[in-house]
């Protein structure tokens, strides 16, 4: 394999769930690249799609749910395709994961040295001192400083932040290529979670790892990715570099979720909110999925549903606005 070659590569992935109340679409020809040592952060309000893409690329979807289309290539392999064993080396191997809450990812009733090295027996060929002398290594690396005593240590025993960072070093004891992050720190407070951002941002250049970072915190994702996609009712709205996207959105959605989000030197005492909420599955509008909530919608966006055109800037943007020429959006109301 080449280094140029991409590490991870979804094309038009499509993940339902098929329930009683009908199918919902939620993931709906999803593309992307996370390149080797890149950051792709994930955005998007709750219920956009972002956790079920997450879960699709892990090979976490089950019943009522299925991958309908798509591909998800892993250094050229499409894990749509391969079997359940060969999956599941690849995960906690190759791939890891963050979850949102480290209370129910750790087992109560084991010891945290316990679950670091299980996992490290389990994916790599070391015996159980090698395994326990690695597992207290990866403790220190993320910031545990009593390693040998936290080693016999029962998860209740430590706190929020502590069970986060014994999670962080669990998907990173196996050297991940891909670590993704779903809300890493959202159950932390302000400060832990400050610090744990600026450890897997050292934890990324020591290891080089790839990261898809997933948060419905845009301060989270500027401090950071590389790249950012927006996702609105279960499709990519928006794709772009941060500082681009940060400074310039092209999409009216990206721009509603930039105001709406309270800036250290926001004098403002009402933040922007968009109106309304993401629409679930009965209730997906025709033409723009967000027509109903932009500000901007024209008779087109009625019934006629954008595609995601690749502007000269380098970024991607799905709506008419920019049909013929890259516009800059700005919100008159504002
Ligand atoms: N097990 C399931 N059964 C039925 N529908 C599901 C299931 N899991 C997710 N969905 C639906 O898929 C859609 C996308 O959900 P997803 O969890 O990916 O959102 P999200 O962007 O991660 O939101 P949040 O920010 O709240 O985590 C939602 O409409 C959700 O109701
Ligand atoms: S396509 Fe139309 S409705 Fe959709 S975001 Fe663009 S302007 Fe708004
Ligand atoms: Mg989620």
């Amino acid at each position: 394999m080449t280094l140029q070659e991409k590490l991870l590569e979804v094309k038009e992935l499509k993940t339902y769930f098929m329930t009683n109340r009908g199918v919902t679409r939620s993931v709906d020809g999803v593309s992307f690249t996370i390149e080797h040592g890149e950051v792709l952060g994930i955005v998007g309000e709750s219920g956009s799609g972002k956790s079920v893409t997450s879960y699709s690329v892990m090979g976490l979807v089950d019943e009522p749910g299925e991958i309908v289309g798509g591909e998800i290539l892993f250094e050229g392999k499409d894990l749509t395709k391969i079997s359940k064993k060969e999956l599941k080396k690849l995960q906690g191997n190759s791939i890891s994961m963050i979850f949102q809450e480290p209370v129910t990812s750790l087992n109560p009733l084991l010891k945290i040295g316990y679950q670091i090295s299980e996992n490290i027996i389990l994916h790599q060929s070391m015996n159980k001192r090698m395994a326990k002398q690695k597992s207290i290594e990866m403790l220190k690396k993320v910031g545990i400083a009593r390693a040998n005593e936290l080693y016999n240590a029962y998860p209740h025993e430590l706190s929020g932040g502590m069970r986060q960072r014994v999670m962080i070093a669990i998907a990173l004891s196996c050297n991940p290529k891909l670590l993704i992050a779903d809300e890493p720190t959202t159950a932390l407070d302000v400060t832990i979670q400050a610090q744990i951002l600026s450890l897997m941002k050292n934890l990324r250049m020591d290891i080089n790892t790839s990261v898809m970072i997933i948060s419905h915190d845009l301060g989270v994702i500027a401090e950071l990715a590389d790249r950012v996609l927006v996702m609105y009712a279960g499709q990519v709205i928006e794709e772009g570099n941060v500082f681009d996207l940060f400074k310039s959105p092209k999409h009216p959605y990206t721009l509603g979720l930039i105001n709406s989000t309270p800036k250290i030197t926001d004098t403002k005492e009402l933040l922007d909110s968009i109106p309304g909420t993401v629409p679930g599955p009965s209730e997906m509008p025709t033409g723009c999925r967000f027509h109903p909530r932009c500000k901007f919608a024209m008779k087109k966006c009625v019934n006629h549903e954008p595609f995601l055109q690749k502007l000269s800037s380098g970024s991607k943007v799905r709506c008419w606005l920019h049909e013929e020429k890259e516009v800059n959006i700005v919100d008159e109301s504002e």
